[in-house]
């Protein structure tokens, strides 16, 4: 099988926005960009809280700056992180992309390269829907 390669424009963005994590408690900065419908990026870091149930990913993040500036659903997302193998989505966050974009490719990288590709739909098969 050939390598994954992500798009390089949505890891360079992915890689910029992490810098801003703002992850005191657990040390893990993730960025995570997307690419519109429209075709805009729009990137989001992980922002934690002292009241740790209140920290949001940084998948949410983009996802909520994606909703602020009117757009409303995304082809691909790719999550950037300096982890041992790349990160995956929590539960929350596949629930939150399954809301706006079940179909979209989500790219997972980390600082080695490693790559790993997915569907929303493949994380979350049966996700909840109204
Ligand atoms: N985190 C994300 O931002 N995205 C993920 O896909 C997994 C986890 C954040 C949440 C928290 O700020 C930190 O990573 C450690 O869990």
């Amino acid at each position: 099988m050939s390598p994954v390669v992500p798009p390089g424009d949505l890891l360079a963005a992915a890689k910029r926005v992490r810098k801003n994590a703002y992850a005191p408690y657990s040390n893990f900065q993730v960025g995570a960009a997307l690419r519109t419908a429209e075709g805009i990026i729009i990137a989001g870091a992980n922002v934690e809280n002292a009241s740790f149930g209140l920290s949001r990913c940084a998948e949410q993040s983009a996802v909520q700056a994606m909703i602020s500036q009117g757009e409303r659903s995304f082809g691909e997302l790719l999550v950037y992180t300096e982890a041992p193998s790349p990160a995956t989505p929590c539960g929350a966050c596949r629930q939150i992309l399954l809301e706006f974009a079940p179909t979209a490719t989500l790219y997972l990288v980390n600082h080695q390269g490693l790559t790993e590709r997915f569907l929303v739909t493949d994380l979350l098969p049966h996700g909840f829907t109204l």
